[in-house]
């Protein structure tokens, strides 16, 4: 038996999109109305609810079933999503054409209650979670649910579409090997993964790459070097080098493409840097592939949308059972909540001493250390 008077909720979907949300947006939506609730969605982010004017069919709109029939597969998401439109640090175009950031988020509570609209959950990575939480301090119900490619959320074992992610790298991986090895090159792969190397790694692994490097362990490019040139000697002619975008020499810095107000730093460009220095060092030739946005797109793997599908219900469910400023995490064998404060205190990184960096380096992955 319910033991609140929610009769109408919202669902938001903020940050970069990931393989899995749609399943997720179909279970809220199928939970809510099996409990009698209404479930409206809003687009883009909180845009839906800050700027209408945008959206002539309507900023937020009733989903029903049909609304969700057919969406599982899909990747995307059927709301839209922006990582420009933080309620808390809104961007504004001002009349000289700079940008400044306005703090709306007392006027998204408002227009939130003035639409009828009882609970949020809101569908995202720490950004998304951050702003949740700032709005269920303002009085908002909020439940979140943990979202990105980067698996970069603490507080949960995984997020869905990091699966997705890798397993489209692993292909990629598959497919270069071939092409390296007919021509005895050094191909480097460069993966997203922001400031954390968990698609690098698990990529790496899966894909038997040569070397693998991520932002936790920074590089020496001559250490890499080096094992080319052992690899080489060993006649093995080619190597795959898969290097997280967020990689980082010793003594360096992440390679930055630039920074927009009110957005995240634009990651990119390590992987062209370590081809160069590689094809110089070792004297052979390389090439750079940059998987960038493709490992957002597709269809989520069975993996990411049953994830989907459990957060989804569960975050219906917490709702139901009056919970507030919550995100709903994976905690194998089941889901649980955690708390939003502690979920977006910091980002989740990869151990240097879990089994998974030492069963690469155990079957001699190289991390240029
Ligand atoms: O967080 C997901 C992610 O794809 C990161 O891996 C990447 O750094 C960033 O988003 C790219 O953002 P955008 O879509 O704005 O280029």
């Amino acid at each position: 038996m319910s033991m609140t008077n929610i009769k109408r909720i919202a669902i938001s979907t903020g940050g970069g999109d990931a393989p899995g949300l749609n399943a997720v947006i179909r279970a809220v939506v199928l939970a809510s109305i099996q409990r009698g609730w209404e479930c409206y969605g809003i687009r883009e982010g909180y845009n839906g609810l800050l700027t209408p004017e945008l959206y002539p069919d309507g900023g937020v709109f009733l989903l029903t079933r049909a609304s969700v029939a057919g969406i599982t597969h899909l990747g995307g998401t059927i709301l839209g999503t922006t990582n420009r439109g933080n309620p808390i640090q809104f961007p504004i175009e001002q009349p000289d054409g700079s940008i400044i950031e306005v703090d709306r988020s007392d006027e998204l509570v408002e227009k939130f209650h003035a639409a009828g609209l009882d609970a949020l959950i809101t569908v995202g990575g720490d950004g998304s979670l951050s702003i949740g939480y700032a709005l269920a301090r303002k009085g908002l119900r909020v439940v979140g649910v943990p979202k990105t490619i980067d698996n970069d959320l603490d507080r949960t074992f995984m997020t869905f579409g990091f699966d997705t992610a890798v397993s489209f790298a692993t292909e990629c991986l598959d497919r270069l090997h071939t092409t390296a090895t007919s021509h005895r090159r050094i191909m480097v792969v460069e993966v997203m993964g922001r400031y954390a190397g968990w698609i690098a790694l698990h990529t790496g692994i899966a894909g038997n790459a040569d070397v693998v490097l991520i932002p936790e362990i920074p590089y020496d490019i001559e250490k890499v070097a080096e094992s080319i040139r052992g690899r080489d000697r060993g006649g093995r002619g080619y190597s795959i080098v898969v290097v997280a975008e967020g990689a980082m020499p010793k003594g360096g810095d992440v390679s930055v493409l630039g920074k927009a107000v009110g957005q995240a730093e634009k990651l990119g460009g390590v992987g062209d840097k370590v081809a160069r220095q590689l094809e110089e060092l070792t004297g052979k030739e390389s090439r750079t592939v940059v998987l960038g946005h493709l490992l957002r797109g597709g269809s989520p793997t069975s993996f990411d949308r049953l994830v989907a599908f459990r957060f989804g219900a569960a975050a219906v469910r917490a709702l139901d059972e009056g919970q507030s400023s919550v995100m709903v995490s994976l905690a194998p064998p089941t889901v649980r909540y955690e708390p939003l404060k502690e979920a977006v205190r910091r980002m989740k990184l990869v151990a240097l001493d879990s089994d998974t960096v030492e069963t690469a380096r155990e079957i001699g992955i190289c991390f240029g250390d």
